[in-house]
This record gives C-alpha cells, sequence and structure tokens, in this order.
C-alpha cells in the first residue's frame, strides 16, 4: 500500500464524489478530494447533504481494491467497505475524546444524534468490486443546524473545542489506511463493527418500510451480505435491507 495519501483540497465544488467520478481515469488508488464548499452535495436515499462552507470535512476518496497492495474485494463481500470506513470514523473520534457508534449501515452517531454520514458508490466488475467511492460528510465545526436536519451534532457541540480541518483528515485517513491493512481479517471486522453498532441487542422502535408498520425490535447482527439481522416480536429472525427498515429516534 502506498505510503502517503494525495489530498487535494478545493474550495468549491458541486459534489466531491462527482468530482472523483470525473476525474477517476487520472487518480491514483487513494486518492482524497475534499471541499470547502459543496453546492450540491449528495446523502443517501437521494437526499442532499447540506453543510456550511468550511466548517466540516466533505471529502470523497477512491478505493481501487485488487492493486497497490490492497486485497481485491468480491462483490458478495462489498458491505467490508462500510465496516472499514466506519470503523475507522470510529476510532478517529475516539481519539479526539468523542465516544461514537455505528448507525448500519453506515452513519456515524453519539447518543441519538448524527455526526457523520457516508455514502459509498461502487462498481462492480466480474464479481469484484471494481472501484469504490467512498464519500464523508463529518460535522466538525459546525454548531448550528438547519432544521430540517434530523438530530445533527458536531465535534464542537460535543468538547467545545475547534478543529482543524487539514489535521483531522489527515489523522483520519492514518485510521482508514490502518483499517485496510487488516481488510483480510474479516472476522475480527466484524466482531468489532457489532461492538460499536447502535442499537446491538436491545429493544427499540422501527419502522417497516414495506408495510409501515411500527414494530418493536432488537438487532441481532449482520448477515454475510451486510443485511441487517432484527429479532422481530414473534422472535423470528428478520433480515432488511437499507431501504426496508427505519429506525425511530
Ligand atoms: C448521508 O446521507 O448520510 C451521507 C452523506 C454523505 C455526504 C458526503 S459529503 C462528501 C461527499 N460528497 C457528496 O456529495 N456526498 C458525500
Amino acid at each position: 500500500m502506498k505510503d502517503r495519501v494525495a489530498i487535494k483540497w478545493m474550495e468549491t465544488v458541486d459534489s466531491t464524489q462527482n468530482e472523483v467520478q470525473r476525474q477517476q481515469d487520472g487518480l491514483d488508488n487513494l486518492s482524497v478530494v475534499a471541499a470547502r464548499n459543496q453546492t450540491a452535495g449528495r446523502g443517501q436515499r437521494g437526499n442532499r447533504w447540506k453543510t456550511r462552507p468550511g466548517e466540516n470535512l466533505t471529502f470523497s476518496i477512491l478505493l481501487l481494491p485488487g492493486r497497490d497492495g490492497i486485497p481485491a474485494i468480491p462483490a458478495g463481500d462489498q458491505f467490508v467497505i462500510s465496516e472499514i470506513v466506519t470503523l475507522a470514523l470510529h476510532t478517529t473520534l475516539e481519539d479526539a475524546g468523542i465516544p461514537s457508534k455505528i448507525k448500519w449501515p453506515n452513519d456515524i452517531y453519539v447518543g441519538d444524534r448524527k455526526i457523520c454520514g457516508v455514502l459509498i458508490e461502487n462498481t462492480l466488475q466480474g464479481g469484484m468490486v471494481h472501484s469504490s467511492i467512498i464519500g464523508i460528510g463529518l460535522n466538525v465545526n459546525q454548531t448550528e443546524f438547519d432544521p430540517e436536519v434530523m438530530n445533527p451534532t458536531s465535534m464542537k457541540n460535543l468538547t467545545g473545542r475547534t478543529f482543524d480541518l487539514q489535521e483531522l483528515l489527515v489523522l483520519f485517513m492514518d485510521c482508514f489506511r490502518d483499517e485496510l491493512s487488516k481488510l483480510t481479517q474479516r472476522r475480527i471486522t466484524r466482531v468489532r463493527y457489532l461492538s460499536a453498532l447502535y442499537r446491538f441487542g436491545t429493544q427499540h422502535s422501527y419502522t417497516d418500510c414495506a408495510t409501515e408498520t411500527v414494530f418493536e425490535g432488537k438487532i441481532t447482527g449482520i448477515s454475510q451480505q451486510g443485511l441487517l439481522c432484527v429479532e422481530m416480536p414473534d422472535g423470528i429472525i428478520r433480515e432488511f435491507g437499507f431501504k426496508e427498515i427505519s429506525y425511530i429516534i
């Protein structure tokens, strides 16, 4: 794996995801594009990702598995990318004195508030992950948020401290490279992911999106493909995909 990663800082861009997509052919493995301002930041489920310019980390990483000493990832194991990214975020926050949890599949929460969102866009080729563009929006120094943003918090809200964005990004990339170096230790990674999982093993309310019914359930694990395993009120374990379940917080 490369000793150092190239981080390109931009003043304004539509979305760092789009920028990495556009530049992909000319970028090295593990290149990072970070922006002080995104005009059309994209979130999960087709949502917008809006944050105040210059106050947060908004960046995307190009990951090319199977090259430059990074193990190949079969398409069926692509959830491991969510695991290593969220574990690296969890460690970065822990190092800053912030105890966080991973809300499946890849949000980062502190208590019941969201501090970070992750958008992972993979391309597959021949049953393998060919490329992955990993977009991360970490709330760092912003202390006030749009009322439309659900349960937000930031590193500054939690610690009272102002963080240097460039330094923080370098620290995160160190944690991410460390996780990548352990990519083949799938079982250990899964155990660590579960031990950091928000609401793991306790009873909470959820909505079954297909039937729009609310139920009480307990998260019991993650399937090999990365589906969320939930013990239903009748004791049966059901597996949910990303758009099939919503947390009631
Ligand atoms: C989410 O909805 O929780 C995921 C948010 C991901 C936002 C990041 S910010 C950097 C990168 N560029 C984008 O347009 N989106 C991701």
